[in-house]
């Protein structure tokens, strides 16, 4: 039932979990809004309003005052579970909790990050060039993101194997697990840990965001908890999403390869332009105002999703928003691949050096690279749009 106060002109169908045509073109199948209002409301998955057009895009996510994070709430059932530290939480209680996290993830700790990245992305690599070809997807942009969070928690090597299965399952679910079940095996992998780093603190990122005082108290072990869930679940899919789409970018684009191999220098600006052409998160939110905008009203209660792709790729936010310019001369802060306003992602910094090593690493590694003649290119919807498949040769 579409609510009394949704203009009939603002009414469509759109399932973001499968948008028409995502499979071939998640970028394409989103597009199709912008042709639409500035808001719309799909009848899709219990009906809720869809930011369209990149001014609202923005505005909305930047609104924390009338727009609440706490229930995530598009995805039926994940948010009751999750109850993820920072993400869910709004106001002064977000602000307690950012802070410790913003503290872990401070720049000098990601640039002293950086040599393992790069240890971390160049093993991958030596296996996969001989082979002269691969699914990028399962062979390197699950893989790095995964390696690095364990990096980062310092959990030894031989431990890692026992992820592995988990991160496939939280980069690529099959379905064979619920959420309830995955929540539970990341806590069981997880908790040893945490537990560790709560009793004796290293110089790893959880002993680091744990030792800091939330509102001048101890982090309880439930929150702690939740927060790490937050860094595993919001590091893996979103990095490993960005690399496949990057590395889907210069496979077409020979030539934007061969410019960056010839000018290394210019990798960082080409990363930042990247990371705005090909944004894939999208995010929930629930009205706890009512909110006029573009002509409509959005009603307390309401549920709100605002995807990136619709601000990024709007001609009014960008010009000529397809075109990958590596001389925009953008600032990281002017699209909102990494969100926009008080939950703008705490992992942008290391997610960045993460794609600027992954460039740097396999420009200087592999040869010219294409999309295999034959295998097609897949991808999928949902809060995190990504290749599911990116076959290439070389
Ligand atoms: C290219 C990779 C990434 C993308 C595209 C991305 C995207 C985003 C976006 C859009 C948000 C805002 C969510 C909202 O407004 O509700 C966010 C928040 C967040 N991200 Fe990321 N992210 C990436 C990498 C990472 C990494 C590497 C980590 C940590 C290991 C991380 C941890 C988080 C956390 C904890 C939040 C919640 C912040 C808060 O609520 O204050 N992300 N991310």
């Amino acid at each position: 039932m579409v609510p009394a106060h949704v203009p009939a002109d603002r009414i469509v169908d759109f399932d973001l979990f499968n948008p028409p045509g995502v499979f071939q073109d998640y970028f394409a199948s989103w597009k199709t809004l912008l042709d639409g209002p500035g808001l719309v409301w799909t009848t899709a998955n219990g009906g809720h309003w869809i930011g369209a057009r990149g001014d609202v895009v923005r505005s909305l996510w930047g609104d924390a005052e009338r727009l609440s994070s706490e229930c995530l709430a598009v995805t039926p059932g994940l948010g009751e579970v999750m109850e993820f530290i920072p993400l869910q939480s709004d106001g002064d209680d977000h602000k307690a909790f950012r802070m410790p996290v913003m503290k872990g993830f401070a720049s000098r700790y990601i640039v002293a990050l950086e040599p393992k990245v790069r240890e971390v992305a160049r093993e991958l690599i030596s296996d996969i060039e001989p082979r002269s070809e691969c699914d990028f997807v399962a062979d390197f942009a699950e893989i790095l993101p995964l390696n690095i969070f364990l990096t980062l928690i310092d959990v030894p090597l031989e431990d890692r194997p026992r992820l592995r299965e988990l991160g496939v399952q939280l980069t690529r679910p099959d379905g064979s697990m619920t959420v309830e079940q995955l929540k539970q095996a990341a806590d069981d992998y997880l908790w040893p840990f945490i537990e560790q780093r709560m009793a004796q603190p290293g110089d790893d990122l959880f002993s680091r965001i744990l030792s800091e005082p939330v509102n001048g108290r101890e982090w309880t072990v439930d929150e702690a908890r939740r927060m790490c869930r937050n860094l595993l679940f919001g590091g893996l899919d979103t990095v490993a999403a960005m690399i496949g789409m990057v590395a889907l970018h210069l496979a077409r684009h020979p030539e934007d390869q061969r410019d960056l191999r010839n000018s290394p220098e210019l990798i960082p600006a080409a990363a930042d332009e990247l990371m705005r052409r090909y944004p894939t998160v999208a995010v929930s939110r629930n009205a706890i105002a009512d909110i006029d905008i573009d002509g409509v009203t959005i009603r307390k209660g309401d549920l709100v999703y605002l995807p990136s792709v619709l601000h990024n790729l709007d001609p009014a936010s960008f010009d000529a928003p397809e075109e990958v310019r590596f001389d925009r001369a953008l600032t990281p802060l002017r699209h909102t691949t990494m969100g926009a306003g008080p939950h703008r992602c705490v992992g942008a910094g290391l997610a960045r050096m993460e794609v600027i090593v992954f460039m740097q690493e396999w420009l200087g590694a592999m040869p010219e690279f294409r999309l295999h003649p034959d295998r097609p290119v897949t991808m999928k919807g949902g809060n995190v749009g990504a290749c599911t498949a990116l076959p290439l040769v070389w």
